[in-house]
């Protein structure tokens, strides 16, 4: 009796694992991460519907979520799927970076390629294909040749993220236009992208549905920190992160066009871009990793000794701040000849590499606001009182390399027809360096800066700096998606609410809590021209209304946490002639050999040092929010021998917002078994330059 009750249950539990194997056609297929705490696998729901799911240290981390797509003119890609077959390697290798925050970087992972198929009617298939590393994975699909695929036209890629819990995240709106806006955090489930529409400093926003843009980092109850985002966008739209805050899941929805009824149109054979997961159990680990870059293809430019990472000023700050103007509307221009020879003196005796300059070429008096903006630029005409041919020469003469500027204010259509002449004038004159913008609304209309047409301008205007040399620096761009790694002169982008917020925006400018979190969110997809080294920080006499919301020694310390191979020294220069803390600006490093974040969490502080290449000198930078904090920091980091250690510290009685200019400079000798300790300021911040002794 008693065997019999006991064998039962057993022959039962047979029936029962047997009956879930025959409505689960395919057993789930998995692939781990090189150390094996990461897992990816990927199943067949009971319709043949693809999905897949994540786990980290064996919890799940993404709950089984469907994959998909709808097409214009044929049938969707979901149900009634088989896998065909599965194709799994190891591999690693190591790259050298020809500029960047580390000289070589580790790309090791586990791939899993899974042939897919529908089992009936027009028996399309794809490969679906899961790169899972140490600190994250990337997944994408892959469209062969095909008789029954030819001309694709996506109507919507359904690739969704099934969350755990109600996570903390660090969300920016889903805005089609632009990714100026700030910050908020809130629970998962509390997301309200529509509260963003309608900013009153934006020149063009669109925020059609409750979404979030990329990179969205989030933090778990169980403190694990998740970062989503997407690497090589090449020819396809971006992606936006659709909040369903009820099944607490994120579901792409791709950046459309007005001007068509479909969001992405290829033909095969073509691939999406990878979509990604960092994933780390310390906030700091997200920025030192380098899975965006990574899933990206090697340099395709071959060498590329001509690319030089620099500090440049601008006449820029002077015109935002209102002191001067980019047209010649009134008697404040401020692109003249002797303010350009001014900015290059002054940038030649404190070795700043190049200068910026805006407002040199006709058109700016119709410029922003204006409803036609075709025709208003061409880039190559000065007003009269800039002399290019002088101004270029004296450059050259003082050894300071000139910045271009290309204003297309959006009409893309005509800087497109403009282009070849505009760099045939840069060549001739020697630049070596570009600086777009893309303010307003896009011509053509229906267009939207993160759709697919305008991701295939911006690779146009890539590979046209490529061809003549230039490095290239995008402001209102597409977000960075590690294409610095292919084509390296892709070197830095806007792509955030940047510092000019502080100088006219009439919503109380940046707050302090806004650094911190963007070096754990936007930092996370590549470089940023934020433009750091505000002084006057109270842009007194100019802007009473208007001011920055960090003290002086934060100012110096975004110069290491904010990452940029075109690093601004944004100020007008009396603000920096004869002052102290401008040394440390002078001797700070734009090129590294090596990056480590030493501890931060987000939205709070965080605390970088990097090794400058060639000369071995390191660099700390450290930045708090709007509470003051305390950071004993052991300087293990440091190679043997000594240092000088110059600090640059918030004063004891600093504070962002009553006394943000008080500011000490002490100096130390050191070496790696030293520790140096730290107070931050409320909004405060510290810096240090540890200069190399040679005498020991
Ligand atoms: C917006 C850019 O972000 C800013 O840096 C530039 O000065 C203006 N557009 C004018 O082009
Ligand atoms: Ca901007």
């Amino acid at each position: 009796m008693n065997v019999s009750m006991k064998a039962l249950p057993a022959a039962a539990l047979l029936l029962f694992s047997l009956s879930m194997n025959s409505c689960q056609p395919h057993p789930p297929e998995r692939i781990a991460s090189p150390n094996g705490k990461l897992m990816a696998e990927v199943l067949l729901l009971g319709n043949g519907q693809l999905a897949y799911g994540v786990r980290y240290e064996d919890e799940p981390v993404i709950e089984t979520s469907v994959l998909g797509f709808e097409f214009l003119d044929a049938p969707p890609l979901s149900a009634g799927l088989e896998i065909t077959e599965r194709a799994s390697r190891f591999f690693s290798e190591r790259w050298e970076m020809p500029w960047g925050e580390q000289r070589y970087v580790d790309n090791t992972y586990n791939e899993m390629r899974l042939g897919i198929r529908e089992r009936q009617g027009l028996q399309r298939s794809f490969f679906l294909v899961f790169r899972v590393y140490d600190d994250g994975m990337g997944f994408r699909f892959e469209f062969p040749e095909q008789e029954h695929m030819d001309r694709v036209l996506i109507t919507e890629e359904h690739t969704h993220f099934r969350l755990t819990g109600d996570h903390t995240v660090w969300w920016t709106p889903g805005d089609w236009d632009i990714y100026e806006h700030l910050y908020s955090s809130t629970p998962f489930s509390q997301i309200d992208a529509l509260s963003k529409r309608n900013h009153p400093n934006l020149a063009q926003s669109f925020i059609p549905v409750n979404a979030v843009n990329t990179p969205v980092t989030m933090k778990t109850a169980g403190g694990l920190y998740l970062s989503f985002h997407e690497a090589a966008l090449i020819d396809y739209a971006g992606i936006t992160l659709e909040i369903d805050p009820v099944n607490l899941q994120m579901r792409s929805n791709l950046v459309g066009t007005e001007r068509e009824d479909f969001k992405v149109q290829r033909h095969t054979p073509f691939h999406t871009p990878w979509r990604t997961l960092q994933i780390a159990s310390r906030a700091g680990d997200l920025i030192e990793s380098k899975l965006i870059v990574n899933l990206n293809e090697p340099n395709k430019l071959g060498d590329v000794s001509w690319l030089r990472p620099t500090k440049y000023m601008g006449i820029w700050w002077e015109m935002h701040i209102g002191k001067s103007t980019w047209g010649m509307e009134g008697s404040r221009h401020g692109a003249t000849t002797g303010n350009a020879r001014y900015y290059i003196d002054f940038a030649a005796e404190h070795g700043i590499g190049a200068l910026l300059i805006e407002g040199w070429y006709t058109g700016w008096e119709h410029w922003i606001g204006h409803h036609d903006r075709e025709g208003i630029f061409d880039f190559v005409t000065p007003y009269p009182d800039f002399d290019l041919e002088e101004v270029s020469s004296y450059a050259r003469e003082k050894g300071v390399d000139l910045v271009m500027h290309h204003e297309t204010s959006s009409a893309v259509t005509t800087y497109e027809a403009q282009m070849d002449t505009a760099f045939a004038l840069m060549s001739h004159y020697g630049y070596d360096y570009l600086k777009t913008g893309y303010v307003g609304t896009i011509i053509p209309r229906g267009e939207y800066h993160h759709g697919q047409w305008m991701v295939n301008h911006y690779m146009r205007v890539i590979k046209k700096a490529a061809e003549h040399q230039v490095m290239l620096n995008t402001h209102e761009p597409i977000m960075a998606t590690g294409l610095r790694r292919t084509y390296p002169n892709d070197a830095t982008r806007e792509g955030l609410r940047g510092q000019e917020f502080n100088a006219w925006a009439t919503d109380g400018g940046n707050p302090p809590g806004h650094l911190p979190i963007v070096a754990f969110t936007r930092m996370l997809a590549g470089p940023i021209d934020y433009t750091p080294g505000i002084f006057n920080i109270k842009i007194e006499p100019y802007r009473p209304e208007n001011r920055v919301n960090t003290t002086l020694a934060q100012q110096l310390a975004l110069y290491v946490v904010i990452y940029s191979p075109m690093q601004m020294v944004a100020d007008l220069p009396r603000y920096y002639e004869d002052h102290p803390a401008f040394q440390f600006i002078k001797d700070v490093g734009v090129d590294w050999e090596e990056s480590r974040v030493l501890g931060g969490e987000i939205g709070e502080y965080v605390t970088i040092v990097r090794r400058e290449r060639d000369t071995g000198n390191w660099f700390l930078g450290s930045i708090t929010n709007e509470a003051g904090r305390e950071l004993t920091i052991p300087l293990d980091f440091l190679e043997d021998g000594r240092y000088a250690a110059i600090l640059y510290a918030d004063a004891e009685d600093a504070h962002w917002e009553h006394n943000p200019t008080a500011y000490r400079i002490e100096e130390f000798e050191v070496d790696r078994t030293s520790e140096m300790f730290l107070k931050l300021a409320p909004g405060g911040g510290a810096a240090i330059s540890f200069l190399r002794m040679h005498n020991d």
